[in-house]
């Protein structure tokens, strides 16, 4: 029977132990994975709109950008093989991340992140000495690998090694370190964008070498989740780490559970064959949904693109760097508001309040752009009031999204799935937020040149969609033991047809009864 006390909290099951300081470090390493994913969504916008990078590598661009500072403002950047550059890291990581996979359920999650540093370091190599668009792609490609790696394995790292009371918190510093690598890719940008030498761009593209040894050397000093130790037949050293990080020897109850859930494990031969079943339904749709609509919020065309997209708007090519600085900024900071309430106020209140914010900031930066530039996108430069509006409105934008999909993006489908499912399933999540990412990369400046202003009403519209949909399908699960979430899917009022009562396996919320293999 599964021994010690069990607090019944209301929301779910909770495990005696505390946060302990060796499960906050390990945390805190595992979370600097997210640096080389925020590194590179931040430093290739900066890049793509240094003059000396597309003279040496795009000359079309540059010419049709020197030369038509009349025509279309809407048009300016539109060439697919720039978009290529940015674009195909994420076309990388969406193949690397089924692969990354099979490593994170046999070798176990610390494996896969090293393996992602340590390719992310040759990318990082190749990119800065690149002495052409081939070398530059291929290095792309190799910190795409990186990142589909880093990806697959960080999150759920981090929500198996937290208490759930606690592990939105613990998790969402994988989103941090994505926006503190996205800031400093800016900051990077905005001061090598001085280098007189036109190299500029080389220090911004090798310096993505610094996040990627901070992984690969921490991941060597991580240990296994108890989790995954069971799952690859450790039960000895599994209950020992299990003690150790939750501080307590009083780990009887939360042990029994991972026992079962390794047991369920046990029997999938295939996860990916097993996926498919009914039972797992509204995981499959949660792994496929989240990620797509996250990037249907419209974030990337910022974060990528806003160097870029502040130049069309008319800034000089410093203060368009220095504005994506401030959006940077802006979005590290709304990060800690959902680090310190995803736990208490739960992530459907946050995803429902950053929708509502995200919407009408968009549709207010429409709006403006639309007077300014109407459908012609010729208006000249804007005046600096408007152009502070602009930005201002961005920045309330980028807050919602820091505080609500940014973080439960990677949140919410790491918590979801049953071990014997959970790499397969992250896998999915990875390639479908990769697929997305790929795509606005990839149709962002053309659909800007056809879209214009429209473009902002699009995603709106996209963010409406999202938010009824977590209204009505998506229950909150915060504060539930990760291996006792089937509960949540079977309680819920669409999702619960799906879910057999066997299924459930003796798991009862609140009460620890016995389940199947449980002595
Ligand atoms: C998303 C990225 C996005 C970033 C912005 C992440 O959660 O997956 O696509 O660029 O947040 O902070």
């Amino acid at each position: 029977m599964a021994g010690g006390a069990i607090v019944n909290s209301g929301s779910g099951k909770e495990y005696p132990g505390k946060l302990t300081l060796y499960v906050l470090v390990t945390c805190v390493v595992a979370a600097t994975g997210g640096l080389i994913f925020g590194y590179d969504i931040g430093i290739s916008g900066g890049v793509t709109s240094m003059d000396s990078f597309l003279e040496k590598f795009f000359p079309e661009v540059h010419r049709k950008q020197q030369a038509d500072r009349s025509t279309n403002q809407y048009c300016q950047f539109d060439s697919q093989l720039l978009q290529t550059f940015t674009s195909s890291l994420y076309l990388a990581a969406l193949v690397a991340s089924f692969f990354a996979s099979g490593v994170t359920r046999a070798f176990g999650r610390k494996w896969s992140m090293f393996g992602g540093g340590v390719t992310f370091l040759v990318g990082a190599a190749l990119n800065g000495a690149a002495k052409d668009v081939a070398m530059l792609i291929i290095g792309r490609i190799l910190l795409g690998i990186g990142v589909g790696f880093a990806n697959q394995s960080v999150p759920v790292y981090l929500s198996e090694m937290a208490p759930a009371r606690l592990r939105g918190m613990l998790n969402i510093g994988f989103q941090l370190m994505i926006t503190i690598g996205i800031l400093a890719a800016n900051l990077i940008n905005y001061g090598t964008n001085k280098i007189k030498g036109g190299w500029g761009w080389r220090v911004s593209l090798a310096l993505a070498a610094v996040p990627a040894a901070i992984i690969t050397v921490g991941s060597l000093f991580l240990p296994d989740t108890p989790n995954s130790l069971l799952e690859r037949g450790f039960p000895e050293r599994a209950q020992r780490m299990l003690r150790r990080i939750r501080g307590t020897d009083d780990v009887g109850a939360e042990y029994a559970d991972l026992v079962a859930a390794s047991e369920e494990s046990k029997l999938v031969e295939n996860p990916w064959a097993n996926i498919l079943q009914r039972r797992y339904r509204p995981q499959i749709t949660m792994a496929l949904l989240i990620p797509f609509f996250q990037q249907l919020t419209g974030i990337n065309v910022i974060m990528f693109y806003a160097p870029v997209l502040f130049r069309t708007l008319g800034f000089g090519s410093n203060a368009s760097l220095m504005s994506s600085v401030i959006t940077g900024l802006v979005n590290v900071f709304a990060t800690f508001v959902s680090i310190f309430t995803v736990d208490r106020l739960g992530r459907r209140k946050l995803f429902l309040e950053g929708g509502a914010q995200m919407i009408v900031c968009q549709i207010v930066v429409g709006t403006l752009i639309a007077i300014k530039f109407g459908t012609s996108g010729d208006g000249g430069d804007l005046s600096k009031g408007y152009a502070a509006i602009v930005v201002l409105f961005i920045c309330v934008y980028v807050a919602g999204f820091a505080w609500s999909w940014g973080p439960l993006g990677w949140l919410v489908p790491s918590e979801i799935f049953p071990l014997e499912i959970r790499s397969a399933g992250q896998s999915i999540n990875v390639s479908v937020n990769m697929l997305f990412t790929f795509a606005i990369a990839q149709a962002f400046l053309t659909m800007l040149c056809h879209m214009k202003f429209g473009l902002f009403y699009f995603f709106a519209g996209w963010v409406v969609i999202m938010s009824f949909f977590v209204f009505f399908f998506l229950p909150e699960t915060k504060n539930v033991p990760i291996e006792e979430m089937v509960l949540v899917w079977r309680k819920h009022w669409f999702w619960g047809r799906f879910i057999a009562a066997d299924d459930v396996n003796g798991v009862e919320m609140g009460i620890g009864k016995p389940k199947s293999g449980d002595k």
